[in-house]
């Protein structure tokens, strides 16, 4: 089966609200009339509203950073799933390597998280990744699986044909040092086994893997042709209103 690409934008920590409504304006007129690919935003928590009410009748999907897994209640500074689902998010980031490793976000941590997001219909885009001591040690299947098994732990074959995983090596996230087509092409074609191994062949062959890491307008194009890279989690180039919709074309292309 071929599995449609999916191409996100991942903010971060980095726009003003006047800088969101401006990219989000810009990269909607850039793509109109792009088909074939999946197309998501995800800019910081109190833009969402204003980001997706630029994307009112737009191919361009809104999704969050995070969230928490409880419904609500007294968790103060957290976003239950419910309340994404209420600004326009059909998308959430879970488990980002930043998350895991800055703010101390264990597996069991990320999988209440993509629990809460399946059951109230968000879509989870789960984050999996080595850091460079690991892929020097070798590790990076090992911990690639402890977090893939760990991150999906308890969801059924039926809920992981909808989630999105992303392949994030720590080492190429915001560093300009890209995966080669040949050590991405690895690790998804491993990650495709592993899902294999737990859900089924046809099931694995549904889920959706993109890569993420330094990807630009120019290494999209050959990472985007490998047949296990689905699509691709954005940083630094998706606040860029003239890279960000060629790295989408090149998904169609
Ligand atoms: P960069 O594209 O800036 O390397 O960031 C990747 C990333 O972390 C996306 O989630």
């Amino acid at each position: 089966m071929v599995r449609r690409p999916f191409i996100a934008g991942n903010w971060k920590m980095n726009t003003t609200r006047s800088e969101a409504v401006q990219l989000v304006r810009a990269v909607r007129e850039a793509v109109a009339g792009v088909e074939g690919v999946d197309m998501a935003v995800c800019p910081p928590s109190v833009y969402l509203d204003a980001v997706g009410a630029e994307l009112k009748d737009s191919a361009i999907a809104l999704g969050a950073q995070n969230m928490y897994h409880q419904a609500k209640g007294a968790f103060t500074g957290e976003l239950s799933a419910a309340m994404l689902l209420d600004v326009g998010c059909q998308y959430v980031i879970l488990g980002h390597s930043e998350r895991r490793h800055i703010l101390g976000e264990s597996n069991e941590d990320v999988c209440r998280k993509v629990h809460a997001a399946l059951a109230a219909g968000l879509t989870p885009i789960v984050c999996v990744g080595e850091t460079k001591d690991e892929r020097d040690a070798k590790k990076t299947t090992d911990i690639v699986a402890e977090q893939f098994f760990g991150s999906l732990a308890g969801v059924s074959s039926d809920q992981a044909a909808r989630v999105v995983i992303a392949y994030e090596p720590v080492w190429a996230i915001g560093t300009g040092v890209v995966a080669t087509v040949d050590e991405a092409g690895e690790v998804h074609a491993s990650l495709r086994g592993m899902m294999a191994g737990r859900y089924g062949a046809a099931i694995a062959d549904q889920i959706r893997i993109q890569y993420g890491g330094s990807v630009t307008d120019e290494n999209a194009a050959d990472l985007l042709s490998v047949s296990d890279i689905d699509g691709a989690l954005v940083g630094g180039a998706s606040l860029k209103a003239g890279s960000f919709p060629k790295i989408i074309r090149a998904a169609v292309s």
